[in-house]
């Protein structure tokens, strides 16, 4: 199981989170960063290449070491110099190695599923953002349509197990608004790929 977590999964997430298809709902929480930026499961570099012009500085924060191997081997691979200072950081949400107040951003797109303890993220998350900096996210979860929702309830726990803690029933909106920001939703939908998997939120919180 530990050779499917850390040597299997990471290149499955890079095929699934990859796709062409997301980019779109990627570019409507890009577009809202700015300054200097936390991504929290930076993964394999999906929103790499969509940080606006108005990023100085992101440190990617990622647990595994496959997943930013796969990133390094894509930017040696397509010749991609960036344009944007990045530090990678191997670390994990619930216990950001990082100073207080030191962010104007922070980027979540696909990773409050997977952390676990998503009440401990968000603390790390407020305590690391600067006072007026936003948390900008895209996320997938809790449908709204009730045959949808039977099936993601149904999931849960094989998803769980296959994929990382991934959870397929959680409110990204909820969970950051119980984390004391105030949430304004930019889009929500069903996204490309099946619904119980797809129904995506985008949105930016800001502390209240
Ligand atoms: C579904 S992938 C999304 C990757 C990328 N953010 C994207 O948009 O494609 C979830 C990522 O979160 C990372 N992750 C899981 N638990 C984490 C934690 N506690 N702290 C930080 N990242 C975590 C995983 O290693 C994985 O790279």
């Amino acid at each position: 199981m530990q050779y499917y977590s850390e040597l299997v999964l990471p290149r499955i997430i890079e095929l699934a989170c990859g796709s062409k298809r997301l980019v779109d709902w990627r570019k409507l929480a890009t577009d809202q960063l700015f300054g200097r930026v936390a991504e929290i499961g930076f993964g394999s570099g999906a929103n790499f290449g969509l940080y606006p012009s108005s990023v100085s500085k992101v440190i990617a924060v990622e647990p595994s070491r496959v997943a930013m191997r796969i990133f390094d081997k894509k930017m040696a691979r397509q010749n991609i110099q960036s344009e944007v200072d990045i530090v990678r950081l191997r670390a994990s949400a619930i216990a950001l190695p990082l100073k207080d107040a030191s962010f104007d951003c922070v980027l979540l797109s696909f990773v409050l599923c997977s952390v676990g303890d998503s009440a401990t993220a968000m603390a790390e998350i407020k305590r690391i953002l600067a006072p007026n900096g936003k948390v900008v996210f895209v996320e997938h979860g809790l449908a709204p349509t009730l045959g949808v929702q039977k099936v993601q309830f149904a999931f849960n726990r094989t998803e769980q197990r296959v994929a990382g803690g991934c959870q397929l029933v959680l409110d990204a909106k909820l969970i950051i608004s119980n984390a004391g920001f105030e949430v304004s939703v930019i889009k929500t939908g069903y996204g490309p790929g099946p619904r119980p998997w797809g129904y995506m939120t985008v949105g930016v919180g800001v502390l209240s």
